[in-house]
């Protein structure tokens, strides 16, 4: 069987049975299935554009990508936040070359048009000739992105008008995200710069390593844990209490009271200050999340922000064709830590899950491995099999979300590619068919 592209992916269904535990490798490596991710999936979804910490004051700006299209995220005066196509309405030169800075505004390198911090168009070079064209100068500012939204410090935007809100988009994982993204007082901060790098692989396999494949940790990082933590990290499973969660595609797997048990990064001082806040942790989010924090635990937020709480990295699979991807890296910090533990998330995060970390680097490896094999025709056409604890669902929960027992499960990839696909096939946000089954009700 081939994958039929021509009537929104219709035919996928006849090559991965989701709910059966089976996918193909054809969508690995497929040039037509791309440009359909690209409109259906990138072009619809909400996509993490950056973190309030990086754009303080206005004016304050960082240049990123939703998909393959390039953007401006930019604080206003207001104290609001806008997302710009980076690409001028004139001939569509890139306007903006710097991946952030604070600017009054942009100026076109080719015919000169030059717009402010709203993205209107306020001149050009020999603006006197535009007169006798019925030029209005109203209509031809940068475009801006549908919808921005944020949730605690984390700036998401849309290209859908029509796309269901920030909240309703995110549903009760907010309620998990807040044990990393709201655990003190004050919130978060992204530290340092942008750290981008590249890897032959397709999105998909990066963003559903981090919605729940706690798995491959324990063999593929097993020598690299060994030499950086100290230990073996192949003990995932013996947290007496661990879970994956997931909702419209996203996914959490996390274990419980694993601080102190697990080095994080290998650095004790961290493992202290994690041990010193929890008891506020606790007061604020409740014992259930204060023992989450610092745990093994990684998150995917449908299509590809991704974070992995223990190690306080944050990045974004940026799609470059159906077999590259860029990789934007942050780390992200607790705004009320010393910044002696600041400067520790920091350099722990470059020796771990940067392109020089070690971590990063067995991951790197393995996922251009599972793209590559997928480009020869007959080995595309591979069953690959999702089909870990199919019946691990938790319906006795009061826990928000679609609930799974244990970590060492594929319930939040299974989740994350039936959400792919039905993405591909749905003409509309309205015909995307919600399969949760979980609580929706976040308690605050
Ligand atoms: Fe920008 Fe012409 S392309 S001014
Ligand atoms: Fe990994």
């Amino acid at each position: 069987k081939t994958i039929d592209t021509t009537d929104c992916l219709e035919g996928i269904e006849s090559v991965c049975d989701i709910e059966g535990g089976r996918i193909s490798g054809e969508i690995f490596y497929d040039q037509k299935i791309y440009e359909q991710e690209l409109e259906k999936v990138f072009a619809r979804c909400w996509l993490f554009v950056g973190h309030e910490s990086q754009i303080k004051k206005t004016g304050d700006y960082i240049t990123t990508t939703m998909g393959e299209d390039e953007v401006i995220v930019i604080r206003q005066k207001s104290g609001g936040v806008k997302v710009l196509l980076n690409a001028c309405p004139h001939r569509g030169n890139k306007v903006c070359f710097s991946e952030s800075g604070s600017t009054r505004g942009f100026i076109c390198n080719y015919h000169g048009w030059s717009f402010n911090v709203e993205g209107n168009l306020i001149g050009q070079h020999e603006s006197g000739i535009y007169e006798d064209s019925n030029f209005d100068k109203s209509k031809w500012g940068l475009k801006e992105v549908a919808k921005v939204d944020s949730y605690k410090g984390l700036i998401f935007a849309t290209f859908d008008p029509d796309s269901p809100t920030l909240e309703e988009y995110l549903g009760p994982m907010t309620w998990y995200l807040d044990s990393l993204f709201d655990n003190q007082e004050g919130g978060t901060e992204f530290v340092g710069g942008c750290i981008r790098s590249t890897y032959e692989c397709n999105w998909k396999i990066a963003a559903e390593n981090f919605v729940g494949d706690i798995l491959h940790a324990g063999w593929t990082h097993d020598s690299a844990a060994r030499a950086m933590l100290g230990g073996s990290v192949a003990k995932v499973s013996d947290f007496d209490e661990s879970y994956s969660v997931n909702w419209n595609g996203h996914g959490y797997e996390f274990a419980l009271d694993t601080v102190g048990n697990v080095a994080v990064l290998g650095d004790s001082q961290l493992n202290k200050y994690l041990h010193t806040i929890k008891p506020s942790v606790a007061e604020r989010l409740g014992e259930f999340r204060s023992n989450m924090i610092g745990s093994v635990s990684s998150c995917t937020i449908f299509p590809n922000f991704s974070f992995l709480a223990g190690q306080n990295t944050v990045r974004i699979w940026q799609p470059r064709g159906p077999n590259k991807i860029e990789l934007f890296t942050w780390v992200v910090v607790n705004k009320s830590a010393p910044q002696d533990i600041k400067d520790r998330w920091r350099k722990g995060a470059m020796m771990t899950f940067s392109p020089t970390g070690v971590f990063e680097m067995d991951d790197g490896e393995n996922w251009e491995y599972c793209t590559k094999t997928a480009k020869g025709k007959v080995t595309a056409k591979q069953d690959l099999f999702i089909g870990l604890g199919m019946d691990t669902y938790l319906e006795d929960t009061d826990l928000p979300a679609n609930v799974y027992k244990g970590q060492l499960n594929e319930a939040n990839s299974r989740a994350f590619y039936q959400r792919w696909q039905d993405l591909l096939q749905a003409k509309s946000w309205a015909e995307v068919p919600n399969r949760n089954k979980g609580k929706a009700e976040v308690e605050k």
